[in-house]
C-alpha cells in the first residue's frame, strides 16, 4: 500500500519502505496483503521465547500435519505434545491445542478479529493478542516484543528500566503506528530489531531510523534499554539413569502433569536439588557407571547439571510402575524434550 508522506518526514513511513525493500521473507509471513490468521497464531506461538531459525522446521512440519485450526483441534494431545518437542516450554504447546479447540468448538474454526476477543482464548497473551489483531486483522493494536522494546527505547532515549518502561514505549508506539499498515508497520520493528538494532553492535550506519534516534545521537545506543538488576538464577543437579534392556529398549517415565515440562518423556532421574546424587537412586539394579561429562541445561529460572549413569541389562526386566520399555528405535514417537534428548543421546553413545 502505498505511504503518503515521504519517508524522511516521519520515522513510519521510513521504516515501512525499509520494510518493502529488505524486510525478511519468514514462511508465515505475506508482505502485501492478508496473511492467514493460523499461520500467524501458530508461528507467533512458536517464536515466544525461541529463534525464528529454530521455529522455521517446526512451522512447516505443524503445517504439514495440521492444515488449518480445526485440523489441529482434532489432533491427539501426545501427537501435538512430540511434534512440539525440543521446542522447548511445553505449557504453551498444551494451550495451543487447548486454544485450537476453542477456536474449532466456540468460534466454528475462524480466529476472533480483534485483540480484546484473542486475548480470550487460552494461551493468547496480550503480545500475542496484539500481533495476530494488527498482522492477520489489520487492527491498530500497540505489539510490544524484546525487539521492539529495543528499538523503542533507543528512538526515544527511554531510560526507565525495563519493564517499568512499558507504558513510556506505548505511547511512543501510540504516536507512531500507521492506520494503514499496523502488522507491516509492528513487523518492520520486530526485524529492525533483529538485524540492524541488535542488542550488541547495532548497524546505526544504515538504519532507516537513525534521524530520529535519540540514542544514536548521543552516540549511546548500546545503553538502551535499561535492564533492571538481574535476580539469582537456582543451580540444580541431578542424576540421569539410560539404561537399556537386551531388546534395545529404553527405559522410560513420564513427568507429572504439572510444572517444569509437565507432561512429557523422561529417563529416571533423581530430585533436581543443590547437590548431588547417588546410584542408590536407580531405578533398578544394575551394574550402573557413572559417565564423565554431565549434561548442562539453562531453563529460563534453573542452571541444570544432569550426571548420567548408563547399564546394560543382560535379562528382560519389567518396568516399575509409571515405567516403560521404548525401543530406541521409536523415540522419535515420544515427547522427549531437548534436555533428555541430550541425556539419552549422551548415554546411548557411552554404551555404543
Ligand atoms: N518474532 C515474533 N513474531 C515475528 C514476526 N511476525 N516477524 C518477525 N519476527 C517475529
Amino acid at each position: 500500500m502505498p505511504v503518503t508522506s515521504s519517508p524522511v518526514d516521519h520515522p513510519a513511513a521510513a521504516l515501512l519502505a525499509w520494510y518493502d525493500r529488505a524486510g525478511r521473507d519468514l514462511p508465515w509471513r505475506v508482505k502485501s496483503g492478508r496473511a492467514e490468521p493460523y499461520r500467524i497464531w501458530l508461528s507467533e506461538i512458536m517464536l515466544q521465547q525461541t529463534t525464528v531459525e529454530a521455529v522455521k522446521p517446526y512451522f512447516a512440519k505443524f503445517l504439514a500435519t495440521w492444515p488449518d485450526v480445526t485440523a489441529l483441534a482434532l489432533a491427539e494431545d501426545q501427537a501435538v505434545m512430540t511434534a512440539w518437542a525440543g521446542l522447548g516450554y511445553y505449557a504453551r504447546a498444551r494451550n495451543l491445542l487447548a486454544c485450537a479447540r476453542a477456536v474449532a468448538r466456540d468460534f466454528g474454526g475462524r480466529f476472533p478479529e480483534t485483540e480484546e476477543g484473542l486475548r480470550a482464548l487460552p494461551g493468547i497473551g496480550a503480545y500475542t493478542a496484539a500481533a495476530i489483531a494488527a498482522i492477520a486483522f489489520g487492527e491498530r493494536a500497540i505489539v510490544i516484543d524484546g525487539n521492539i522494546e529495543r528499538v523503542i527505547t533507543r528512538i526515544a532515549a527511554i531510560d526507565t528500566p525495563l519493564p517499568k518502561a512499558k507504558p513510556e514505549i506505548r505511547a511512543v508506539l501510540e504516536g507512531m503506528v500507521p492506520a494503514d499498515r499496523p502488522g507491516d508497520f509492528a513487523q518492520s520493528l520486530m526485524d529492525l530489531g533483529a538485524t540492524i538494532c541488535t542488542p550488541k553492535s547495532p548497524s546505526c550506519l544504515i538504519c532507516p531510523l537513525a534521524e530520529a534516534c535519540v540514542a544514536r545521537a548521543r552516540g549511546q545506543a548500546t545503553a538502551f534499554p535499561v535492564k533492571p538488576a538481574k535476580k539469582g538464577k537456582k543451580a540444580l543437579q541431578s542424576l540421569a539413569f539410560v539404561v537399556l534392556d537386551p531388546q534395545s529398549r529404553i527405559l522410560l517415565s513420564t513427568r507429572p502433569a504439572k510444572g517444569l515440562l509437565a507432561g512429557m518423556a523422561e529417563v529416571p532421574n533423581t530430585a533436581w536439588s543443590a547437590g548431588p546424587s547417588g546410584l542408590q537412586a536407580a531405578p533398578l539394579a544394575a551394574d550402573w557407571q557413572r559417565l564423565n561429562q554431565p549434561v548442562i541445561h539453562i531453563f529460563t529460572h534453573i542452571d541444570l547439571r544432569m550426571e548420567i549413569a548408563v547399564a546394560r541389562l543382560s535379562a528382560v526386566t519389567p518396568a516399575l510402575e509409571g515405567m516403560r520399555w521404548v525401543d530406541v528405535g521409536k523415540l522419535d514417537s515420544e515427547p522427549v524434550p531437548t534436555l533428555f534428548r541430550k541425556v539419552i543421546e549422551a548415554g546411548l553413545r557411552a554404551l555404543g
